[in-house]
């Protein structure tokens, strides 16, 4: 338990309400994209590649169409705009790297295994399994990229006309290279990280029909409702003609940020008129939606004798796959989080990403800033060991503070509570364990971080929410937000009722729905706390202001001295009240309305300037964390195993606690993952990786207990000066276990996962090595 206790004078902000959504979820009963059927739907389907590169030169459905139960098998032509852009709608950016496209079905060519190739729509899921095999593609094979590095050579086959390199971001702060030399200990190595998968339970999914004056409609497992402005452009109709609805998702985590099924339920019924359903299976899932990106990151650093930074020189190379998608957003928050949360007065980042052949990589949980903390915090380990400094203490030494700039020019306007979070999480540790048997040894490593929470600030973001009483005196939130597991709704219940006075349980949300509910931005970049939150905290203000006008008349008072209660409005203590209802009845009376809708607008930025002296500010913000992880490594089989984690944030200010230890626990299993057992496994960028027996997420015997340390600075930009939390805790993991490792084995891993097959031949080189001394 993270020991958060409610303010005095607060009533739900900070209490540990259950989620209004929580007991549905537990009994079972929510329904999800793929429970819902329609009278007469269609059962979508797709074609996919065999080959990771090849021309088509045949694609032929007669066979495919003539088949029982088949209704129509669609290819690249039939779509009215085979394009898919990644933009951000109604926003003018002039940043060409953050634009990227791609195609709803191959045009001619496919770029990775698993490309889509045709849809099929049948009467039956058997028909369309059927058709798939039926349809006959003739490839041309062409030569693969799978390796990031070889995509560079000028020799490579180019796997789209622009070139191999997909974006890149370049800056120097201060002298790097003189830094280096004068530094009084330099440090060099070189991280690789995997790709991996979201590996949430619930796959992709949803249904489609077409609705009232011809609106497509389309309910599926999305973060952004606003992909229904995608869909129309596919379809060649106005905006206003398509509409997206998302139910609660069982999990997003990036995965869902670009677009998954959405074009191809749009496609079906606006050429068949029908309803449709699509669900992904888990191999489809796990081989042809978008990736976490693998990178390699080269990290020189230099400290002077006193273990302060004076120099740093990065290098970040990243694998961004077939296509674009938002590989150059993901690679600007390597960029922007590169060296980590310390000062360094001279600082040079190359970072490049580039198109290869493997499946594409876009969005995941910590988007690009949590890889770069494998790289930073090794730097810090390595360094600490050369000075001979304990490792939280040089860190300490070098913590930004507020008012300090990171190298790209963001500047920190919030407080930096690392110190004091080192100080929280050691105090929670006990004395490590002695080894449980023979040949096992123990450790245990640190590392901190930093991610930005709300998008971009070149993206202009906003978020919007509607907030008003029923007669009888009960409210109702209205706000398109997808709520994807991370209790993005139930905060937002809570929020107003700390403002309005209404119990939760009076309040119903009406969330996901691009039509009927204010559009209030993506649940991605760990901003919907923060936007939505500020947006309904904004609505529930003004509401309390119209309606403390009429009640203050009504209670010969002035406005401020009225109360707001679970159920109504009072003076004095209670000595004269009014019901809600009979407020709302008055306010008819004086033609007050009783509903409001309001806007939160994010800090704006200029948009990078291919010009190199560029410098400012990217996001709105960070949230901060240091992590504590105990390992034991079994020294024969190399099976690291952690036996106590500790994971403290500064979360400014908490809304929900069960919420955000939900979100750190989840972190950090999600980053306990990807340090020792995920990946997915490509041959010359065949993805093999087919199912959950083969790709090895943590299960309830390997996540250990998880101890959270919950900080709040009451510093932060989100309501009530909430931080972000849903992406933070996924950055620490892997690097505090790389230290634990080392701690134990004496050794540095710095490829991950850190597999037994890894640790183990760590662990023999080790020993290998004092042999030969001794
Ligand atoms: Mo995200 S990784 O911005 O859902």
């Amino acid at each position: 338990m993270s020991g958060v206790e409610v303010k005095p004078g607060r009533r739900v902000v900070g209490s540990d309400l259950a989620r209004h959504d929580a007991i549905e979820k537990v009994a079972g009963r929510t329904v999800y994209a793929a429970d819902f059927a329609l009278p007469g739907m269609l059962h979508a389907r797709l074609k996919r590649s065999d080959y990771a590169h090849a021309k088509l030169t045949r694609v032929d459905t007669t066979a495919a169409e003539a088949l029982d139960g088949v209704v129509a098998v669609y290819t690249a032509a039939d779509v009215p705009r085979n394009t898919v852009w990644v933009d951000v709608p109604g926003q003018t950016l002039e940043v060409g790297a953050l634009k990227a496209r791609s195609n709803v079905l191959a045009d001619g060519v496919v770029r990775y295994h698993g490309e889509p190739i045709a849809l099929v729509a049948a009467e039956s899921d058997d028909a369309a399994l059927a058709a798939l095999d039926a349809i006959e593609v003739d490839y041309e094979p062409l030569p693969v990229v799978d390796d990031a590095e070889r995509a560079l050579d000028p020799e490579a086959p180019q796997i789209h006309e622009s070139g191999n390199l997909l974006a890149h971001w370049e800056l120097e702060e201060g002298d790097a290279e003189a830094g280096i030399a004068s530094a009084a200990a330099v440090v060099e190595d070189e991280y690789r990280t995997q790709f991996i998968d979201h590996a949430y339970l619930e796959p992709e999914a949803g249904v489609s029909w077409r609705d009232t004056d011809g609106v497509i409609t389309i309910r599926a497992a999305t973060q952004v409702v606003e992909h229904f402005r995608d869909v129309a452009r596919i379809l060649d109709l106005p905006d206003n003609k398509v509409r997206l609805i998302t139910p609660y998702v069982g999990g997003g985590f990036g995965g869902k940020e670009d677009m998954t099924v959405e074009p191809y339920l749009g496609i079906v019924v606006a050429l068949t008129g029908r309803p449709a359903r699509m669900v992904w299976s888990r191999q489809e899932s796990l081989q042809a939606r978008q990736n976490r990106h693998a990178v390699r990151m080269r990290y020189r650093t230099g400290a002077d004798a006193d273990g302060r930074l004076v120099a740093m020189d990065v290098d970040i190379l990243s694998d961004g796959g077939a296509y674009a998608l938002l590989s150059a957003l993901v690679l600007l928050y390597s960029t922007t989080c590169a060296a980590g949360p310390y000062r360094c007065p001279n600082v040079r980042i190359r970072a490049r990403t580039v198109y290869t052949n493997h499946t594409p990589c876009s969005a995941m949980r910590g988007f690009g800033g949590m890889q770069v903390a494998l790289g930073y915090e090794g730097q810090m380990d390595r360094l600490a060991a050369e000075l001979g400094v304990d490792p939280l203490e040089l860190r300490r030494r070098n913590f930004v503070e507020r008012g300090d700039t990171l190298p790209i020019g963001q500047p920190l306007e919030t407080t930096v509570e690392l110190p004091a979070l080192i100080e929280a999480v050691t105090e929670r540790l006990e004395p490590p364990p002695e080894p449980s048997a023979p040949r096992r040894a123990v450790g245990r490593g640190f590392a901190c971080n930093l991610q930005p929470y709300g998008r971009c600030v070149w993206l202009n973001d906003w978020s919007s929410a509607w907030i008003g009483f029923e007669l009888d005196g009960t409210l109702v939130i209205r706000i398109a937000v997808p709520d994807i597991g991370g209790g993005q709704a139930s905060s937002l219940i809570q929020i107003a009722s700390e403002v309005l006075g209404v119990a939760p349980e009076r309040i119903t949300i009406h969330i996901g729905d691009s039509a009927l509910n204010p559009l209030t931005g993506t649940t991605t970049a760990t901003r919907q706390l923060y936007m939505s939150g500020n947006a309904v905290l904004k609505a529930a203000r003004d509401l309390r202001e119209q309606l403390a006008g009429v009640a203050a008349e009504l209670l010969e008072v002035e406005p401020e001295q009225v109360e707001f209660g679970a159920e109504g409005v009072s003076v004095a203590g209670g000595e004269r009240s009014l019901e809600f209802r009979e407020l709302l009845a008055a306010c008819a009376s004086v033609d007050v309305s009783w509903h409001v809708h309001a806007t939160y607008r994010a800090p704006k930025g200029v948009p990078w300037q291919a010009d190199e002296s560029w410098r400012g500010r990217v996001f709105p913000d960070f949230t901060y964390g240091c992590h504590a992880a105990d390992v034991e490594v079994d020294l024969d089989s190399g099976q690291t195993r952690v036996l106590r984690y500790v994971a403290g944030h500064d979360v400014g200010q908490t809304i929900n606690p069960q919420s955000v230890e939900g979100q750190i626990e989840g972190g950090v299993a999600m980053g306990l993952g990807y340090a020792l057992s995920e990946r997915l496994v490509f041959d010359e960028a065949q993805n093999l990786t087919g199912s959950f027996a083969q790709y090895l997420i943590p299960t309830a015997v390997e996540v250990p207990e998880i101890d959270t340390v919950v900080l709040e600075s009451g510093e932060g930009m989100g309501p009530f000066n909430a931080r972000g939390i849903g992406e933070p805790p996924i950055g620490p993991p892997a690097p505090a276990v790389a230290a634990a490792i080392r701690d134990a084995i004496g050794a540095r891993l710095t490829e991950l996962p850190f597999t037994p097959e890894r640790v183990a031949a760590a662990v023999r080189a080790r020993e290998e090595d004092a042999d030969a001394e001794g």
